[in-house]
């Protein structure tokens, strides 16, 4: 396991984002060689979209051979219902980048089978190759997606009740009121992110950093079920300082005593066959 600390949000957003785009460049997807993205939804990554979006307005970063899959949606909400995970990617992702619609992969929540949706999208994932990068947040109950504490750590895509705690959290989206917050949804299953060859968890703030520490300082356990991730061999978890409040000195230490080697991961990658503009320029001193 890798963990990432860095000083606030902000810096967790720009970490992620690079990474997501070195990822991407470094597959050098084209036809018949899609970049399969995992994307999760929530406050927690709304930066690295924007920075993702700023990569692509640049000229840095194209999405044409990009597939996408979240990781849930809410069932019976409007996909045009401004709290929707459909809205939430549209507007802060996908109508700014330059992806094809076909493959912008949300679960439908309102599927007249909702099984038969998850199973779908449990194919198209297969289909597609598998998932190179999942990229995902938790809640402050540890969970991914909306596996929720007790959710089978070899659950796949399915319909979940949502824990009261996810609902009370979530109800900040929805004018603070929880009979306003859908208690069902459809999300990808625990399994389903631990076949990505890769996973990146973003978690920030002090909210989370009791999550933060059963997850990754006490035993693999599906009341934390982000914690299954200690069982996969490249996970990736970016945190900001407060989110680590809860974690061991020691813990924190020995991290951050590898922020050289995990700062190289996010280095701007040299692409020879560039115009000279969209190079950057490497400072010899640091070489970021
Ligand atoms: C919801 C989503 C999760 C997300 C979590 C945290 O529960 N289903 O995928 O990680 O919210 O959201 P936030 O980043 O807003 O704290």
């Amino acid at each position: 396991m890798r963990l990432v600390i860095l000083d606030t949000a902000t810096d967790v957003s720009e970490w992620a984002a690079k990474f997501v785009r070195n990822r991407i460049l470094q597959k050098k997807p084209g036809p018949g060689n899609y970049f399969v993205l995992g994307l999760p939804t929530g406050g927690t990554p709304m930066g690295m979209y924007k920075k993702l979006v700023e990569f692509h307005k640049k000229g840095e970063l194209s999405f044409k051979y990009v597939i996408t899959f979240n990781m849930d949606e809410y069932v019976g909400l409007p996909r045009d219902h401004p709290e929707s995970y459909h809205s939430y990617m549209w507007e802060n992702f996908f109508k700014h980048i330059d992806i094809d619609p076909e493959h912008a992969n949300v679960l439908d929540g309102n599927a007249k089978d909702l099984t038969k949706e998850c199973d779908e999208f449990e194919r198209k994932i297969k289909d597609a190759g598998g998932v190179d990068l999942f990229v995902g947040g938790i809640g402050p109950d540890g969970h991914i997606a909306f596996n929720e504490p007790g959710s089978s750590l070899k659950s796949r895509t399915r319909v979940k009740s949502l824990a009261k705690e996810t609902i009370v959290a979530n109800a900040r989206f929805f004018d603070n009121d929880i009979n306003k917050v859908p208690k069902m949804a459809l999300t990808v299953g625990v399994d389903t992110v631990m076949d990505a060859h890769e996973v990146m968890i973003l978690i920030t703030g002090v909210a989370k950093a009791y999550a933060l520490r059963h997850s990754i300082e006490e035993g693999v356990n599906h009341m934390f079920t982000v914690s299954a991730f200690q069982l996969h061999p490249r996970t990736i978890f970016v945190t900001d300082e407060d989110a680590t409040m809860e974690l061991k000195v020691r813990t924190v230490k020995y991290f951050k005593g590898l922020m050289d080697v995990h700062n190289k991961l996010v280095e701007q990658p040299e692409d020879p066959t560039a115009p000279p503009s969209a190079k950057r320029l490497k400072s010899p001193v640091n070489g970021k």
